[in-house]
């Protein structure tokens, strides 16, 4: 875990602070549609303005790919941070430049601007060094609360922090900690629950969870992939079947890592995937040819409910099953219940994250119980693959130059 400055080492009223957030939010006809991530930005954001900083605020939204782009732009975010903010965001037509400049020299101590999306110009995603400065001369400090960003080596998130005095946002700081007491020195047992359809996208993050969890549980279409590999015929189902080497290697690997698998015993099958589409709870070595697994079965809800009973330590990535299909969001929605009457009753610490998982979560009402819900999708899986961020990494202190 690297070491790095927070808001407690900085002197800051009065100076200029250029906070990386992740405004990058859902939104729809110009509106904005889940504010989770500005709520979560909001606490940096709060403190910096009540200790007297002149606070500027930079983000990214959606790919525009360096182009101006009305549909990309941040205008409409203004509104909503304001009233998570409880006061007045001012806005810069550009993140650079006069535009940026103008309004910057405008505001006074506690003061907060937005400026323009940083993608409209494609030197951010190229970490180009002049479009790093042209940013950095625009404020006296940097402060990175974009941990959903920081699997990117972009001018906002990288290059800017090797130019100005750097510091982790409390977001940031809080995303660490918890990331750091699940996987890096947790209590053990540890498990791991791995869901989602293929097993092709998350090769590198079961190779490396085999490595660091003493439990891993494997669902959704993922598992079919590995039942298959077992010799267990799973009729229609969604399975990678030129995977089955790959499969066989990541349970060698966990065997020799000490790390149990767990898998299916039983399946919901059906015919088709459809919501409400006929079906039944088979063993998985029964399953029809002419059927697909949809979720998990009850006996499977059972035996990983225990093992979680066992463990003092999770952490959550992907659905069990086709939870958005009623009513095969069952085992999904069971074992997050259960994860959160636990985390509640403070047996368990739970950390989820991954865009499917936390809307799975949510869906199972299962969301406000877990210990920490990471705001951050592509970030969260990077970490779970063991890879470094470098948006973490360039808040190195002992990283830095100066
Ligand atoms: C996200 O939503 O995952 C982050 O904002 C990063 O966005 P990106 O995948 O477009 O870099
Ligand atoms: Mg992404």
């Amino acid at each position: 875990m690297p070491q790095f400055r927070t808001l407690d080492d900085l002197q800051l009223a009065g100076r200029r602070v250029l906070v990386r957030c992740d405004l990058n939010v859902p939104m729809k006809d110009g509106k904005v549609t889940d504010a989770t991530r500005i709520e979560r930005s909001a606490a940096t954001l709060k403190e910096l303005s009540s200790k007297g900083a002149k606070v500027i605020i930079l983000s990214h939204f959606g790919r525009p790919k360096g182009k101006r782009a009305a549909e990309f732009s941040l205008k409409p975010l203004v509104e909503p941070l304001a009233k998570a903010l409880g006061r007045h965001v001012a806005f810069a037509e550009d993140c650079i430049g006069k535009a940026a400049e103008d309004v910057v020299a405008s505001l006074k101590d506690g003061e907060v601007a937005l400026l323009e999306n940083l993608r409209f110009h494609d030197a951010e995603e190229a970490n180009d060094k002049s479009f790093a400065a042209a940013l950095a001369q625009l404020g006296d400090i940097y402060v990175n609360d974009a941990f959903s960003c920081a699997h990117r080596a972009h001018a906002s998130t990288e290059g800017i922090a090797h130019l100005l005095p750097a510091a982790a946002g409390r977001l940031m700081q809080e995303e660490l900690d918890h990331l750091g007491a699940a996987l890096e020195k947790p209590q053990r047992p540890v498990t791991a629950l791995v869901g989602g359809a293929k097993v092709s996208t998350k090769l590198d993050l079961l190779g490396n969870l085999v490595t660091k969890v003493d439990r891993l549980v494997i669902g959704g279409g993922m598992a079919n992939t590995f039942l298959f590999a077992q010799g267990i015929e799973v009729g229609k189902s969604l399975a990678e079947r030129d995977l089955a080497d790959t499969a066989r290697d990541i349970l060698k690997k966990a065997k020799a890592a000490n790390c149990t698998i767990v898998l299916p015993i039983d399946a919901v099958v059906a015919g088709e995937f459809k919501a409400g589409a006929a079906n039944k709870v088979v063993d998985v070595k029964a399953v029809p040819s002419d059927q697909m697994i949809l979720d998990v079965g009850p006996k499977s809800i059972a035996e990983i409910n225990r093992h979680l009973d066992e463990s003092k330590t999770l952490v959550w990535n992907g659905p069990l099953g086709a939870f958005e299909i009623d009513p095969f969001d069952k085992g999904t929605v069971a074992v997050a219940k259960h994860a959160a009457a636990l985390s509640k009753a403070k047996k368990l610490l739970s950390v989820a994250g991954g865009g499917d998982t936390v809307a799975a979560l949510a869906h199972a009402g299962a969301e406000g119980d877990f210990s920490y819900i990471s705001t951050a999708g592509g970030a969260f899986l990077e970490w779970l693959e063991g890879k470094e961020l470098p948006g973490v990494t360039a808040l190195n202190v002992t990283a830095l130059k100066s």
